[in-house]
């Protein structure tokens, strides 16, 4: 009798599982049952807020045009991750983490943070932060409450497989490492040399995330860094004179790309039951700013030291956000959020995304027989 009621409670739990659009019943349905990002600060939705000794965006004017404020997200107002979650049809942006608590996690969990890196050392000289080796590990509890609500290991998985996962890792370990003397990466590596150590690292970490469940994985590369005010400010004898960027930088970060493609080519050829996508932010944030509609592509919105990334605390931003590409010294304004967003979930042009864009990757069906392979030519 009780192992057959168990039956009955296993058999409807799988029935809300495979109809979870009709737990939203009344609301929007979202394509997909969750979403779980994985990143630095162009993704952090507050976790910093919860540490200590931590770089925070928790003050006016970050937030600006936020509904609930200053958030601890780096912009005015929405991030990336942000305008994914709305496209992706999700009513409201995905729980932060925080240092666990966070209730609402069948949605999935935002485990970004300021700072973070693939490597532990990456950011560890601007405070607390979540690693991509601590986000991980707190996606490892998410996983087990999941499993715990669902009744099995088994049906979380298969829930789990539905999902869509962003990576958006790497940014902080050059800007808040291999560029920075004092973390003294560069004095050990040749560019070529630091990509291929990132990548070997990165790649453990994806593997892990696949263990843990995930199929559907869009790993972001990296944007132009050497276009960030900041980094135009500090470093202005080397500003190239049309592109207006540091393109040094910009050259480092596109060996750590072009290994990232490799890379996600050899896991798909691995794992064939799973996607792992790129997603070309080196060309999503490309030079072309002036014909997306933004006037200032280079100077941030609202006030910073000069050099450096911080908005002024309560100081007053520039009036039109819109106008603008960076909100403070190294992160984009909602306005551009939305433009990279809208490329990543949906591409433009067929160097955006490889193989698929995260609209694509929403739709498959995925089985064990076929294997992605990414078309380099393609890119
Ligand atoms: C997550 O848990 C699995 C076992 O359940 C373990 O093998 C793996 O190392 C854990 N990952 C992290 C990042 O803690
Ligand atoms: C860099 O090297 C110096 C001298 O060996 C050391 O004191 C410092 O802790 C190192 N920096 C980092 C971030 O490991
Ligand atoms: C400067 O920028 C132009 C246009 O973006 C490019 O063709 C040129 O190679 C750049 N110079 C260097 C040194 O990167
Ligand atoms: C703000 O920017 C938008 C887009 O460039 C433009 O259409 C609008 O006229 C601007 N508004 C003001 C008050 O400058």
């Amino acid at each position: 009798m009780e192992s057959g009621l168990k039956a009955l409670w296993v058999l409807s739990v799988v029935l809300l599982v495979s109809n979870w659009q009709h737990w939203t019943y009344g609301k929007r349905v979202p394509q997909v049952p969750c979403y779980f990002v994985f990143g630095d600060s162009l993704f952090d939705n507050g976790n910093n807020n919860y540490l200590d000794k931590a770089a925070k965006a928790n003050y006016l004017p970050y937030g600006i045009d936020f509904d609930t404020g200053a958030s601890g997200r780096c912009s005015n107002g929405l991030n990336i991750a942000d305008t994914i979650a709305e496209q992706l049809g999700f009513d409201s942006y995905i729980t932060e983490f925080g240092v666990g608590g966070c209730t609402n996690f069948l949605d999935g969990v935002n485990y970004g943070s300021s700072g973070a890196g693939i490597l532990d050392s990456s950011g560890s000289l601007t405070g607390e932060i979540f690693t991509m080796d601590a986000q991980l590990f707190n996606h490892n509890i998410t996983v087990s409450r999941i499993a715990k609500i669902l009744g099995s290991e088994e049906v979380a998985r298969k829930y789990l497989s539905q999902c869509i996962y962003v990576s958006d890792m790497g940014h902080n370990d050059y800007l808040n490492n291999y560029f920075k003397e004092e973390y003294n990466s560069s004095k050990q590596y040749t560019p070529e040399e630091y990509a291929q150590h990132l990548i070997e690292i990165y790649e453990t970490q994806l593997e892990k995330l696949y263990c843990s469940g995930a199929r559907k994985i869009a790993v972001f590369g990296l944007i132009r860094v050497g276009c960030m005010p900041h980094i135009i400010q500090n470093h202005h004898n080397d500003v190239n004179a049309s592109s207006l960027c540091v393109e040094k930088f910009n050259s480092d970060v596109q060996f750590f790309n072009a290994e990232l493609l490799k890379l996600l080519n050899r896991l798909n050829t691995k794992h064939s039951d799973a996607v792992f996508t790129y997603i070309n932010s080196y060309e999503i944030d490309s030079d072309d700013q002036t014909n997306t509609g933004f006037t200032y592509t280079r100077e941030s919105c609202c006030q910073v030291e000069s050099g450096s990334v911080p908005c002024k605390s309560l100081s007053a931003p520039c009036s039109n956000r819109s106008d603008y590409v960076y909100w403070d010294g190294a992160h984009f304004t909602e306005a551009k959020a939305w433009a990279f967003g809208k490329r990543a979930y949906k591409r433009q042009s067929p160097k955006d995304a490889c193989p698929y864009d995260i609209s694509e990757l929403v739709k498959l069906k995925l089985d064990d027989s076929d294997a992605y392979n990414i078309n380099h030519a393609q890119l």
